[in-house]
């Protein structure tokens, strides 16, 4: 089996992760033949997969430019990925010099291809954590460094809470969160969902058992689901809407009807 220099040792290389998978619907090269493979199903089980991805990525650029254009420049961004095009460390140091980044994943080939990349950077760091384990995250030497958590900060749940069904209670794991970040935080979120796709309700089912084939769970959820994870963090306009309608910024942004599949918005907590 391949094995590149870049794998982080030990790490069995015959089970996909959705880490890489999402790598390799962008076209990266972070990915093993297990999450090709595994990436390949879900495309021809659900269409659009990969124009679904670079729309997530859209959205979240546009909210990171949102959040420094309301004066929040810090970000917590947990579920954060393989470094790829557009990172948010980029698209907010480009916005604004007082940018700071808490990178946080529980995948290693993410925590160290985003250790290269962020090798020499002094606003932008990566922590290996997890999101059902939210406390040590806040408490973390990274976060100490780098944010301050009595000045609002940008908390990034972007394609991560489908990952988790009820029984992981993730709506607990937000509210832990929330109470740990000052009022005027923000909560910017995107996740999956069947209320605007145009894919049949089998070709869904069909996605969320490849990925359940591969150990990960994948379960998407209803706009008034997903809406309750803003829970304290009221949304700001134009609310909760498929992922292309939040604030676009060109026709194209729109142009695809697979690329509804999602939700996204933004939350202010009061
Ligand atoms: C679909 S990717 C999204 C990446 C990025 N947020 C984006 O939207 O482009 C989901 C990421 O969540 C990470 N993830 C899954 N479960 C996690 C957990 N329990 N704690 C931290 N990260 C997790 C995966 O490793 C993966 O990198």
């Amino acid at each position: 089996m391949e094995r590149p220099a870049w794998a982080p040792p030990g790490m069995d290389l015959s089970v996909p992760s959705v880490s890489r998978m999402y790598d390799y619907y962008l076209g990266g090269s972070h990915n093993f033949e297990a999450d090709r493979v595994a990436a390949r199903r879900a495309m021809d089980a659900f269409p659009g997969i990969p124009k679904i991805a670079q729309a997530n990525r859209a959205f979240m650029r546009r909210a990171v430019r949102y959040a420094i254009s309301e004066g929040v420049t810090q970000f917590l961004d947990i579920g954060s990925g393989i470094p790829t095009f557009g990172n948010v460390h980029e698209v907010a140091g480009a916005a604004s010099d007082a940018a700071r980044v808490v990178y946080v994943d529980n995948d290693p080939v993410a925590v160290a291809h985003g250790r290269a990349v962020l090798d020499g950077d002094d606003r932008a760091e990566i922590l290996h954590g997890d999101f059902l384990d939210p406390l040590p995250i806040v408490k973390s030497d990274p976060v100490h460094r780098l944010l301050d958590l009595d000045r609002p900060v940008a908390l990034m749940l972007v394609a991560l809470l489908h990952f988790f069904g009820d029984g992981d209670e993730p709506r607990e794991k937000v509210a832990t969160l929330r109470d740990a970040l000052p009022a005027g935080s923000l909560l910017i979120l995107s996740h999956a969902s069947m209320d605007h796709a145009p894919a049949t309700r089998e070709q869904g089912a069909e996605l969320e058992r490849i990925y359940r084939d591969g150990g990960a769970t994948f379960a998407m959820r209803s706009g008034e689901e997903i809406a309750r994870f803003f829970d304290g963090f009221p949304l700001v306009a134009p609310g909760l809407v498929p992922m292309p309608d939040w604030r676009p910024e060109s026709p194209s942004d729109q142009e695809d009807p697979n690329v509804y599949a999602g939700y996204a918005g933004v939350g202010r907590k009061a």
